[in-house]
């Protein structure tokens, strides 16, 4: 070997130990942000985080007129927030924003009808909203309906509204009042998926397919938003709740095994575990929040177990 092999060689050997050093260091260095996560995730369950101020921001909810929609524009009202009321059903929507007058002469309300599945209507009403309001900061994704039978009983058109009410509007929305957001680098957006959207039900196909799809919508945009605003550090933030049943009249036929652990959720309580959840940033939660850890664990198991423990509650919802 003469000395030009020998000192391309011992070059060679240099950049790959090299190489291998650096990987090393970023294994370390990745184990331990790991583990301050962790630690720091403990100490946030002991101090919950403080919740953000909502006053003065312009949250939209759709679906305000009834259940869910209607009781989280009245606690964002009630915590100073400008509130723009949307829904299909233009005399729900006025209640609503009577509902918030009676309890608050001097809360901003402001409500419009608009059928969230025709993309048109969403970007001819969101700019009234921008004339009469401002820019939306927190867009609340909460419309959606739950037709309950089994698929076969299911009609063509009943599956395609399915998803244009509970999936397709949630990218006419995102896609008309993120662009104001990521100027800004500064909003919350919160989708409704269920319970539905993280374990299958029966009588419950296509909403289950609609659900998961939120699920996997927001966590993906997310995502994509977060490397498009490098080296900056994202400030839109993202809420997916799952709730499981709540006293809206939307789940027509409740069945439960154990109706005192899994009894009706009052909308109110539904609605103050959402802003809670957006206004502490948490990402994804469930109402009540340990059937999603639930869910975590026994997903682990081997495919009979879960099937057991469903067996066992034999909670869901028959056909309407
Ligand atoms: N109630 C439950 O048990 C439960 C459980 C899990 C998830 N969720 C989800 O929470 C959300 C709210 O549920 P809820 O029980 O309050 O429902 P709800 O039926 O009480 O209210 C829904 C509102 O959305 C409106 N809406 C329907 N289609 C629309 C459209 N195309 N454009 C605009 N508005 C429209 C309706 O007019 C109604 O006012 C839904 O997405 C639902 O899937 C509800
Ligand atoms: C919240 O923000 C509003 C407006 O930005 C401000 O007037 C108010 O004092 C703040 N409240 C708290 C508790 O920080
Ligand atoms: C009433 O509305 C105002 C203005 O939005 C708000 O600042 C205040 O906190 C509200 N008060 C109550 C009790 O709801």
């Amino acid at each position: 070997m003469d000395l030009r092999e020998f000192k391309r060689l011992t070059g060679e050997i240099m950049v790959t130990a090299y190489a291998g050093i650096a990987v090393f260091a970023d294994v370390v260095l990745l184990i331990f942000k790991m583990l301050y996560y962790v630690v720091e995730s403990i100490f946030w369950l002991i101090f919950p985080v403080e919740e953000k101020n909502v006053s003065g921001e312009v949250v939209l909810i759709t679906g305000a007129g009834h259940g869910i929609g209607r009781e989280l524009a009245l606690q964002y009202a009630t915590l100073g927030a400008k509130v723009v009321c949307w829904d299909l059903n233009e005399n729900g929507n006025k209640e609503t924003a009577e509902e918030i007058k009676k309890i608050n002469e001097t809360a901003s309300v402001y409500t419009y009808r608009c059928d969230v599945t025709n993309r048109e209507e969403v970007i001819r009403v969101a700019a009234e909203v921008q004339r009469d309001v401002g820019d939306v900061t927190i867009l609340v994704n909460n419309a959606g309906i739950m037709p309950c039978h089994t698929l076969m009983d299911h009609t063509p058109e009943e599956i395609r509204k399915t998803f244009d009410v509970n999936v397709i509007a949630h990218f006419w929305m995102l896609q008309t009042f993120l662009p104001s957001m990521i100027k800004k680098n500064h909003g919350h957006v919160v989708a409704l998926s269920s319970m539905a959207g993280i374990a299958g039900l029966p009588n419950l196909v296509p909403y289950c397919g609609s659900k998961f799809a939120v699920r996997g919508i927001m966590e993906a945009i997310h995502l994509e938003l977060r490397d498009a605003m490098l080296p900056k550090q994202l400030n839109i933030k993202f809420t997916c709740i799952y709730p499981y049943m709540v006293d809206t009249g939307l789940c027509k036929k409740p069945k439960m095994r154990f109706p005192t652990l899994f009894s009706l959720v009052p909308p109110k309580t539904a609605a103050a575990e959402i802003v809670k959840a957006q206004r502490r940033n948490v990402q994804e939660a469930s109402i009540p929040s340990v059937f999603f850890h639930i869910n975590n664990i026994f997903r682990n198991f081997p495919d009979k177990v879960p099937l057991l423990v469903r067996d066992f509650l034999d909670s869901g919802v028959e056909a309407d």
